[in-house]
Parts: C-alpha cells; structure tokens; sequence
C-alpha cells in the first residue's frame, strides 16, 4: 500500500500526529517527505517528548521505517543534519534525493528581504530556491560534503516498495496554483505534486488522506473566513502559536465547506482526518473508540462525511500519538 498525507486548510492540521499513528500502524517500509522545505513544522509527541520537524519525516516513530526526502523538496542542509541527530543519529536511516535542492545563507537573506512583506513568509529560504531550481541556478544536495553520506535515490526506493507512507507538507490552501494567491507558499502542494516530488506517479497511489482540523487557523497573512480575536480564540481554547515561527495562528471557528470539498476533489481524498475533535468537543479527550464519542462530536464527523463526500476514517483525540480513533478496519 502506499498513502499519501495532505493537508486540507492552511497547515498545521495535525498531519504530523496522523503520519507517527500510520508510521506505527501499518509499518511502512519508507516513509517520504514532500512538499516545499524546512518552512513546514509538525510537531510530534513521542515518549513525553516534543519533536518540531521541518524536514525529516514525522514518522520516525516507527524506528523500522527508512526516512527519505524527495527530489521536489528544497533542504536546508543545517536543519536536516540537527533533526538526524534529534532523532538518534542513524545514518544509515535517513536520505535525500541526489536531485533535491538546497537552501543557502543567500536564499534565507533574500526570503527576508526581498519577499513582500505582506505574505508573511516564514524567512526559511525555501521560496528564493524554489525560483533558483526554475531558474536553473541552484546547487543540489550533491554539492554539499556533510550530505554526501545521505544521497540516495528516493523515486527508485519508493517504486520498488509496497508499503510506502508519503508525507506531505503546507496545505491545499497554501497552494501557488489552488491556494490563496498571492498569499500562499511557492509550490503547488497538492497530492498529485507530493506524489511527483518523491517521484511516484499518479497510478501508483492507493490512498489519500487528507487532514483537516475541527476548526481553521492560519498562520501569515490572506483571507480567513470567519476570523475570531485571538481573545476569542482563547476563550474557546483554539488559539495556537506556530511550530517554526511562534506567530499566534490567526482563528476562525468555522470549517469552510466549499475550500474544503474543493480540497478533497482535486487531491482526489480517499480518506478524511479529523483532528482536536477533543478541543472542539470537551469530553472527548484521549478516546479511542468512534462508539465513545459524544453525541455531538459524532455528528460533527457525520456532517463532515455529508459534505465531502469522503470517509472520515480517523479521528485525533489529544495530542499524544495514542490518542486516536482509527475506523479503517470498519469502513473501507
Ligand atoms: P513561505 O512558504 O515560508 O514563504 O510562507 C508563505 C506563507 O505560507 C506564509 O503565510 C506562511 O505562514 C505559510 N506557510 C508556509 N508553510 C507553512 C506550513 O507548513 N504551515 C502553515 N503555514 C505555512
Ligand atoms: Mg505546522
């Protein structure tokens, strides 16, 4: 089986946690990162601890699966040799795709310099690479000494497994092409582009989940429907600060059905995650069975499932990696 993950607002959904239940779940043999670069964060909690990764894969809480980065994602060299460590220093764990792109001193100066101000860009260079790759002017990984040891050829490694979990970054919302242009990242970040960013073709998918949190944030700039104050959000116990930047997430308490159907349609979503299901309905915390939900909180998943026209098939709980209810077996 291979799997994709997306996300389906504006980031910070709760792929992270999804990604280290499938990873110990379904024991994929590799598990590899799309999407843009080290401007993602998706924090993990494991073993009482908190891991903020931007470029290794979440799953590796799985201590079997490989960890590799695709061709499609730009690396900041720096970061990925810090979370190697971070996470026991296996080298012969992790990898990057010889073809990947690099993130240079150059390229963070210009993010914070030369990125309009107005889009709230995280500064991680990944946007200057990702014009440097167009451009044709870019160094790869291969150009860089401490990552020799890493190189390897992702989109041979994941052709030739059965079982391959693919992790996506940012967010449909997020999306250079689908997104809200112009204040977006600076890739197209949908299912079919994480797939081709490790080097897996549109046929070889069996599913993909995408991940949707029980209410909208925001983390920069651009439109969000609904917005609330932060005071607001507060109240609620919705206001979250940002993985990577420590911005407080911009808030709204709505699911926006018609972004969110448009969503699932176009990364073609097999499969529905809902996460703070326990944030949005007290009473609901650390459950792990869809019959102990409360009534409320059931109906909720039943009208996300109306809407979209796509299974939820799990459901977070907390934000432990257990706390989780996993419907697979019962639906599909
Ligand atoms: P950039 O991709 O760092 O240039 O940021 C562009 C916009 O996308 C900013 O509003 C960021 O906050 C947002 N963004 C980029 N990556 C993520 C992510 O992983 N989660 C949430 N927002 C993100
Ligand atoms: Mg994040």
């Amino acid at each position: 089986m291979r799997t994709i993950i997306v996300g389906g607002q504006y980031g910070d959904e709760g792929k992270g946690k999804f990604i280290s239940h499938l990873a110990l779940e379904d024991n994929p043999e590799i598990i590899a990162r799309g999407g843009v670069g080290p401007n993602a964060g998706h924090e993990v909690h494991y073993r009482g601890k908190r891991y903020p990764m931007r470029m290794l894969p979440c799953g590796f809480t799985n201590e079997k699966s490989r960890l590799i980065i695709g061709a499609g994602v730009v690396v900041d060299p720096e970061v990925f040799l810090k979370e190697v460590e971070m996470i026991g220093g296996d080298q012969d764990r992790c990898g990057i795709d010889f073809r990947a792109t690099v993130i240079t001193a150059e390229h963070k100066e210009r993010d914070a310099t030369q990125t309009p101000g107005k889009i709230g860009s995280t500064k991680s260079g990944c946007g200057p690479a990702v014009m440097d790759r167009a451009g044709r002017v870019a160094k790869t990984v291969a150009e860089v000494d401490e990552l020799k040891p890493y190189l390897t050829d992702v989109a041979k490694e994941v052709n030739a497994s059965k079982n391959v979990l693919v992790e996506g970054s940012q967010a449909f919302m997020l999306s250079v092409l689908y997104g809200t242009y112009p204040f977006c990242t600076s890739k197209d970040v949908s299912a079919s582009t994480i797939a081709a960013d490790v080097g897996l073709g549109p046929k070889s998918i069996d599913h993909v989940v995408m991940v949707i949190k029980s209410y909208t944030t925001r983390v920069g700039a651009g439109e969000l429907k609904g917005e609330i104050s932060v005071e607001e959000a507060e109240k609620l116990g919705f206001q979250e600060y940002g993985t990577v930047t420590g911005r407080p997430r911009r808030t709204s308490k709505d699911l926006h059905w018609d972004d969110l159907r448009f969503a699932a349609t176009v990364n073609s979503a097999t499969q529905i995650a809902v996460s703070k299901i326990d944030i949005r309905f007290p009473g609901n915390e650390g459950k792990t069975n869809y019959a102990d939900l409360t009534g409320e909180a059931k109906a909720f998943i039943e009208e996300i499932e109306k809407n979209l026209g796509v299974p939820v098939t799990l459901v977070g709980t907390g934000p432990d990696a257990t706390h989780i209810i996993d419907r697979r077996k019962e639906i599909l």
